[in-house]
């Protein structure tokens, strides 16, 4: 069975603890290390796991990580490996949407993912604001404190995107606003998604930006890794339920009023995107990765510089 860690409330996305974990052990690889730093995510992993200190004690360096974690074969290398390279790029491009003028930044899904907590204080101008379900959001809160501490400008807000419209929990406001949807539309129902994406365009305004992440459609039908993470996903309760096919992703994106400004998948990683972050490490990094995760930069398809800023988005209600 793939590596997927228990958490210590069982209400908690497993897939969330698992992102966490991988996070914290990557931590152990001087390039994995250099290319993406996280320096919360061990101690949170630790809290959030049942016998998440054991874990990390039996992982004390990445020869122990590759015996302990890695030892299954495909599907925990290529998913521990493509979470330095998603959050280095989502990290990336959040930073310069702060630098370019970004005032709010809103994670859908944000499990036990410490960019925001990272981030806020760094852009103390800026509000930031997680979504997540509420099991998963409590817990996260409570060991967020205990690790980080709440910056002021960081807020947790509890909703079920598969039921609940987001404008019933982000209020609109003045400002451009990144949201960022990080392997959370795959687990939603894809009448969700339609939902989301329909409110995606009105909520970040015109000059905001929209990260995304999809599983390929067709890749999730042939290729045999990926099957077996969405076997894995599906047994411990979090089923993928909505997939896209790359070759639409354009015109998905203009039915939205979107367009893609940069993207990121196999192709381009194998191209250059893993020698440029320093992190194409022979014999850790799949040669091939399947190509299965698909990322996305996306604005306004007509950013109109008259109406400025446009509609954005804070939190309707601290928790
Ligand atoms: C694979 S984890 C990803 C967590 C985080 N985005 C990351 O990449 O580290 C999926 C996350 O989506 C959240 N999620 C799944 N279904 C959800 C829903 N219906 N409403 C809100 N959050 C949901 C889970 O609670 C979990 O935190």
């Amino acid at each position: 069975m793939h590596f997927l860690p228990d958490p210590i409330d069982p209400a908690v996305s497993r897939t969330a603890l698992m992102v966490c974990a991988y996070c914290a052990l990557t931590a152990r690889h001087p390039a994995f290390a250099k290319a993406f730093r996280d320096p919360f995510a061990e101690p949170l992993y630790r809290l959030a796991a049942r016998e998440g200190d054991a874990l990390m004690e039996r992982t004390p360096d990445w020869p122990a990580v590759e015996r302990v974690v890695l030892a299954e074969g495909g599907v925990a290398a290529t998913a521990l490996t493509s979470v330095v390279w998603r959050k280095r790029w989502i990290e990336d491009h959040a930073r310069r949407a702060l630098e370019d003028g970004i005032r709010r930044v809103v994670v859908l899904g944000g499990g036990l993912d410490t960019l925001a907590l990272r981030l806020a204080p760094a852009f103390p101008a800026a509000s930031f604001i997680e979504v997540d379900r509420t099991e998963t959001q409590r817990v996260k809160r409570r060991l967020a404190a205990q690790v980080a501490g709440i910056p002021d400008n960081l807020a947790f807000v509890e909703a079920d995107l598969a039921i609940t419209p987001l404008e019933a929990v982000l209020s609109e406001s003045s400002g451009p606003t990144l949201l960022i949807a990080e392997f959370v539309l795959e687990y939603l129902p894809p009448e969700a998604v339609a939902r989301l994406f329909g409110s995606f365009r009105p909520l970040i305004g015109a000059q905001g930006r929209l990260i995304f992440t999809f599983m390929s459609k067709p890749s999730l039908e042939t290729e045999p890794l990926a099957r077996r993470y969405a076997e894995a996903a599906e047994a411990i309760g979090e089923p993928i339920r909505w997939r896209l096919d790359p070759a639409l992703l354009s015109g998905f994106l203009r039915d939205h009023g979107l367009r893609a400004r940069d993207r990121l998948n196999t192709r381009v990683l194998i191209d250059s995107y893993l020698d440029r972050i320093g992190i194409n490490v022979p014999g850790v990094v799949p040669e091939r990765p399947v190509d299965t995760l698909h990322m996305v930069l996306a604005s306004a398809n007509h950013p109109s510089p008259s109406r400025s800023a446009g509609p954005s988005l804070s939190h309707k209600g601290r928790r």
